[in-house]
């Protein structure tokens, strides 16, 4: 039997060009992910693919339709495909490919000389107030007179454009996209993404990215301060905003209960490792002011001076108790209707604190990075 003559690399990258990438449906000698291709005398062929991302779901698929191509190229005996991953430059270079040539919008705050002042508002654990926190500070600061953006970063729970009131969807021009304004708020949020209530069930790198979007590809304007509501706890989002934002501060929400040491640990282990600072902590659910004008402290107390003490001398910088907002009907109330309790009834007993916390963030100066707050706890 004649030994057929070993295929020239361009039929095995003809071969390769009638493969899509089963996610983007495009030919992967076009995409940039045929590593290598190489043949040997008998007629066996090594192929080196790049995957997108690590764990790419659609590996198998990919690895079994390249190989078929190439078996049915004449004088092909055998192939082995072996994958890599693209690094964060390649990667780059693709999607600069797939939106057409244009560079990826960059994020406004991350860039130098940004007079944006960016804080995530996050906790240790869930159903601290976060939100609740994030979207009383945002109406107040709003009120104030300054430019507010609201990104809910919660993809999993999120609930701001609830409390916000917002019902409309994001509008998009070209690849612009214009977020909903409510009570003078800029909000963004997953939610408004997803048809109905759906849960969104999203890996690590889908997160970063669609954070990545919100905070490059929405039009914000020129903000004073944006506000980010952290998903409880540690985890990707708080790393994935420690390398979009670098100069993004964390304002911590607690309980007066919670294991303080606990909280501070990972709120400033967090900080540590992506070198943010923490802003300051906000103790919430403080205390229930009784008609004698007496405090129940339903929760416990000193939970939120804990977590600054701690957070103090882990991080061996000031982190103030911004303040204790006690618990307040008017201010789940104002979650369920839309408007924030510091709008509807800024006089009641939650109003207040957030009010005066809101100011303290209003009045620290841009640009300060690195120095020391100047602000003392709140003393009761
Ligand atoms: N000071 C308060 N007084 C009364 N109710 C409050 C107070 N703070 C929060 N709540 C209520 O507690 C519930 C949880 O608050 P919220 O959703 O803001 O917490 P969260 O930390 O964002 O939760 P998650 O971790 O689920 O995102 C809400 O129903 C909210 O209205
Ligand atoms: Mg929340």
């Amino acid at each position: 039997m004649p030994v057929a003559a070993p295929p020239t690399q361009d039929a095995l990258l003809a071969a390769l060009a009638k493969v899509n990438d089963p996610e983007i449906r495009k030919p992967v000698t076009e995409l940039g992910m045929v590593k290598s291709v190489t043949v040997d005398e008998s007629g066996h062929v090594a192929l080196e693919i790049y995957l997108t991302v690590a764990g790419c779901p659609m590996k198998d698929t990919l690895r079994r339709e390249t190989a078929d191509a190439l078996l049915r190229v004449p004088g092909v005996v055998s192939v082995d495909v072996s994958l890599d991953v693209m690094s964060d430059e390649q990667r780059a270079a693709l999607r600069t490919q797939l939106r057409g040539g244009v560079a990826e919008r960059e994020i406004p705050f991350a860039k130098s000389g940004s007079l944006t002042r960016v804080y995530a508002v996050a906790s240790g654990k869930g159903g601290v107030g976060k939100s609740s926190v994030t979207v009383n500070l945002a109406a107040a600061l709003a009120a104030e007179g300054l430019k507010v953006g609201v990104v809910d970063a919660d993809v999993h729970g999120f609930s701001i454009p609830r409390m916000l009131g917002v019902t409309g969807r994001p509008t998009q021009v070209d690849d612009m996209i214009l977020p909903p304004i409510s009570h003078d708020v800029k909000v963004i949020s997953i939610g408004m993404f997803v048809p109905g209530n759906q849960p969104v069930v999203w890996r690590g790198p889908m997160l970063h990215r669609a954070l990545q979007q919100f905070l490059g590809d929405v039009f914000w304007g020129d903000l004073d301060i944006l506000l980010l509501d952290l998903p409880p706890g540690t985890g990707d989002i708080a790393i994935s905003i420690g390398q979009l934002v670098p100069t993004a501060e964390i304002l911590v929400v607690t309980t007066p209960q919670q294991a303080a040491a606990e909280v501070a640990e990972r709120a400033g282990s967090i900080a540590m490792q992506t070198h943010q600072r923490v802003v300051g902590v906000v103790e919430n659910m403080s205390w229930l002011e009784l008609p004698d004008g007496s405090r129940q402290e339903i929760f416990g107390s000193g939970g939120g001076q804990t977590v600054a003490d701690s957070l103090t001398r882990l991080i061996g910088a000031p982190v103030p108790l911004l303040g204790q907002v006690p618990l307040d009907t008017d201010l789940r109330e104002g979650g369920d209707s839309g408007t924030p309790v510091v709008l509807s009834n800024p006089d009641s007993p939650a109003a207040v604190v957030l009010r005066a916390i809101a100011r303290t963030l209003a009045q620290r100066s841009r640009g300060l990075s690195g120095r020391s707050l100047g602000v003392s706890p709140v003393k009761r």
